[in-house]
């Protein structure tokens, strides 16, 4: 199978000092195969720094590494990273279905308007390709989520269903899908989309289920459980989401989307049971709280389209999980750091209310 995307190409990751961002990026420098990674990260709560240590502190990856403080909604930032870029991967976006929920506006500034000024930038290069001012038009990837798809009561989202998204944080995600959509349909843009699901590992923000209720777990807090706890995902480890992004990024097929599934769909009871054992906590500290509104019940994808070309995840969740707690075990530094800023408003204005109405859990699912 040809690579679009040659072997010393210079990548512009967006989002590259987040979660699966760092991954991606420390992926792909660690293969050693001449690849020159920029980074473009406005370092939001989410965005550390400290994730991209393993590269910068590495002279052979540094040497092919540069990072970049900006927002992706700046053109004025944006264009000359574009120019200089074979291929964009636009990971960076607000994340969190909560935080979407107190306060949409950053996930609409960054997934619209950041996104447009991507999309600006990448249609003046590709203009310029046609031109014969550059060898090619910069690819773009961008990064979506099974989220898009909705809450899916039964059966598996494929990559022709409608989108139907339900939390403002999906609906901004489905914006982005569209409006790159729209550019490849109407300039000829050469982009593809991957829609991911759930993903979990060392370097995840606290806000999130697996690395919240492990922290609060290992400091004896109570955790928050949203309704029932019946609610079902579907969980990728980070590293195979980061593989399965520079999979399609080199394999992809232009204007298609490509489902990213994990394949381990769990209700969140049991990630909590196995996320309690591997903490060597119990039941006692969990807490039934109100729900999330709008709280979508079940994320399903079906995979095959993505291994039809040649790709599907290889780790196992349980072995993810017990690593991903011990990381968490080992890095208290890296967790009071994500604990900080507005950590403590946001913790009170999320879950205070709520942990003062919540009710201890006595059974184990
Ligand atoms: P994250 O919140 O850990 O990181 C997001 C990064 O983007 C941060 O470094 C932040 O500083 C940066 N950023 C935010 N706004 C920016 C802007 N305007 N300009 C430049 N940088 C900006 O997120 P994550 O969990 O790593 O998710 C990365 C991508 O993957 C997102 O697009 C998300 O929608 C998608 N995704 C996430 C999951 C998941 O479970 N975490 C699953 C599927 C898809
Ligand atoms: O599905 C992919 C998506 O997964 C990504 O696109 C998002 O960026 C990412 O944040 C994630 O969204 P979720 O809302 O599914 O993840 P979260 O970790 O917030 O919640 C997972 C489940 O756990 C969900 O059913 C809500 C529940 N939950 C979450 C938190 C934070 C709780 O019960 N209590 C909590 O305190």
């Amino acid at each position: 199978m040809t690579d679009r995307i040659g072997p010393a190409a210079h990548l512009l990751v967006t989002g590259g000092a987040g979660f699966i961002g760092s991954e991606l990026v420390r992926q792909v420098l660690a293969r050693r195969d001449g690849t020159r990674i920029t980074v473009l990260d406005k370092l939001t709560y989410a965005g550390n720094r400290a994730n991209l240590a393993a590269v910068e502190d590495d002279p052979e990856q540094a040497a092919r590494f540069a990072f970049v403080r900006g927002d992706i909604a700046d053109p004025v930032v944006v264009d000359p990273l574009v120019a200089a870029a074979d291929a964009v991967l636009n990971v960076a976006a607000e994340t969190h279905v909560d935080r979407s929920i107190l306060d949409p506006e950053a996930f609409l500034r960054t997934s619209v308007i950041g996104v447009h000024v991507l999309l600006e930038a990448i249609r003046r290069e590709t203009e310029r390709a046609r031109a014969g001012g550059r060898p090619a038009a910069p690819r773009l990837l961008q990064v979506s989520t099974d989220e898009v798809y909705g809450d899916i009561p039964s059966g598996h989202s494929v990559e022709t269903d409608p989108l139907a998204p339900r939390s403002p944080y999906a609906a901004a995600k489905a914006s982005s899908e569209l409006l790159v959509r729209a550019y490849h349909v109407t300039y000829g843009l050469d982009a593809v989309i991957t829609r991911g699901s759930n993903t979990y590992g060392p370097h995840q923000h606290p806000e999130k289920l697996i690395p919240l209720f492990t922290t609060n777990a290992l400091a004896g807090e109570p955790l928050p459980m949203y309704g029932d706890g019946m609610q079902i995902r579907d969980w990728l480890h980070v590293a195979d989401h980061a593989a399965g992004i520079d999979f399609v990024l080199r394999h992809g097929a232009p204007g298609e989307a490509y489902n990213v599934a994990g394949g381990h769909l769990l209700p969140n009871r049991e990630v909590i049971e196995m996320l309690l054992a591997a903490a060597g906590r119990d039941w006692s500290l969990v807490r039934t709280v109100p729900d999330r509104p709008g709280h979508d019940r079940r994320y399903a994808m079906d995979g095959s389209r993505l291994a039809a070309l040649g790709w599907r995840p290889a780790r196992t969740f349980d072995e993810g999980l017990a690593e991903t707690v011990a990381w968490y075990r080992d890095h208290p530094d890296w967790v009071a750091s994500a604990r900080s800023g507005d950590w403590d408003s946001y913790y009170q204005r999320q879950y205070g209310a709520r942990l003062a109405a919540g009710r201890a859990v006595d059974e184990a699912p």
